[in-house]
């Protein structure tokens, strides 16, 4: 429970029910680190897959953003002091959202509109381009939050070819280019390129992660299911081991697997009884603890 009961982690709660009947549940004074939502985007479909669906159809984007900013206010006096809130959306509300969000946590606490970037089947446009991203909109709770300076992975080639500057070699043999303070200063330091290589790039705010493929093993037949991959990033980013995070709209429970990789408490919820015999199914092999229950 938070504040912090002393466990290490990996414990798991699963609760049946809509956002009001999971949160009604918990302690009031349970607060988590981070609260992920990821809840239907208004797109007017019902969504289908193979071992489960749910309704994304609304009477008007009115009655939509209204629904959402009741959700996303039970769940805000939710999340810690020093933690996260991160909405994830798409083009079909997603500036209606950020601007709904602004409205909960304070335009001075909206920390990043990360887009997920992936690949996919493409059609020549005639009315659009195609769409192939998502955002994550990202607040923190107060000026207290800190992130983790995640870096990825860039190699002597690739960083050469982004700088676009002349590469010298010092009297070591070791290579290096100008970084530069601004405007006029560009000669201000060196960069060793053997160092970047070694720490590897801070992270912005693109990432680029496939979709799952349709003969992934990841893949669980929930529609909508986030790739691992995209949620152990933004857990990492957001959290440390032994925090507790939520997922009350958890699908195929992807938060909750990114969560318990990485040592943290998870509780999760949805209103949809295939979602969580789903999540159940994913997470039994993960966990030291786990408690299933109901919310009516
Ligand atoms: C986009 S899916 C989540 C997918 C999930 N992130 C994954 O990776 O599998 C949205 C989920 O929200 C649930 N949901 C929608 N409205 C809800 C509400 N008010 N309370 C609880 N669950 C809700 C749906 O049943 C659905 O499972």
């Amino acid at each position: 429970m938070y504040p912090s009961d002393g466990s290490q982690g990996r414990q798991l709660m699963i609760l049946e029910g809509s956002v009001e009947q999971t949160l009604a549940q918990l302690p009031k004074e349970q607060k988590f680190q981070l609260i992920y939502c990821d809840p239907p985007f208004y797109s007017r479909k019902v969504q289908v897959a193979d071992r489960a669906a749910f309704s994304d159809r609304w009477p008007s984007l009115d009655e939509y953003l209204q629904s959402m900013a009741a959700t996303v206010r039970a769940m805000a006096v939710r999340v810690a002091p020093n933690g996260y809130f991160a909405l994830h959306c798409d083009h079909h509300a997603s500036h209606y959202l950020k601007v709904m969000g602004d409205r909960i946590f304070g335009y001075e606490n909206f920390r990043n509109e990360i887009v997920w970037h992936y690949k996919g089947r493409r059609q020549p446009a005639v009315q659009r381009v195609n769409s192939k991203h998502d955002v994550i909109l990202v607040w923190a709770r107060s000026s207290l939050s800190r992130m983790a300076p995640l870096a990825e992975e860039v190699n002597r080639e690739a960083y050469i070819k982004m700088k676009r500057k002349r590469v010298f070699t010092d009297e070591n043999g070791r290579e290096w280019i100008w970084g530069h303070n601004g405007r006029g200063r560009s000669h201000a330091y060196r960069i060793f390129i053997d160092d970047v290589v070694k720490r590897g790039l801070p992270i912005d705010d693109v990432w680029d992660i496939p979709i799952i493929g349709i003969t992934s093993k990841e893949r669980l037949g929930f529609p909508t299911q986030k790739p691992l991959a995209l949620l152990l990033r933004l857990v990492e980013l957001l959290t440390s081991p032994g925090d507790w995070i939520a997922d009350f709209m958890a699908g195929s429970g992807t938060l909750g697997e990114a969560g318990l990789k990485l040592n943290c408490n998870v509780v999760l919820g949805d209103r949809n009884a295939e979602a969580i015999r789903v999540m159940k199914m994913r997470l039994e092999g993960y966990v030291d603890q786990l408690r299933l229950e109901s919310a009516d």
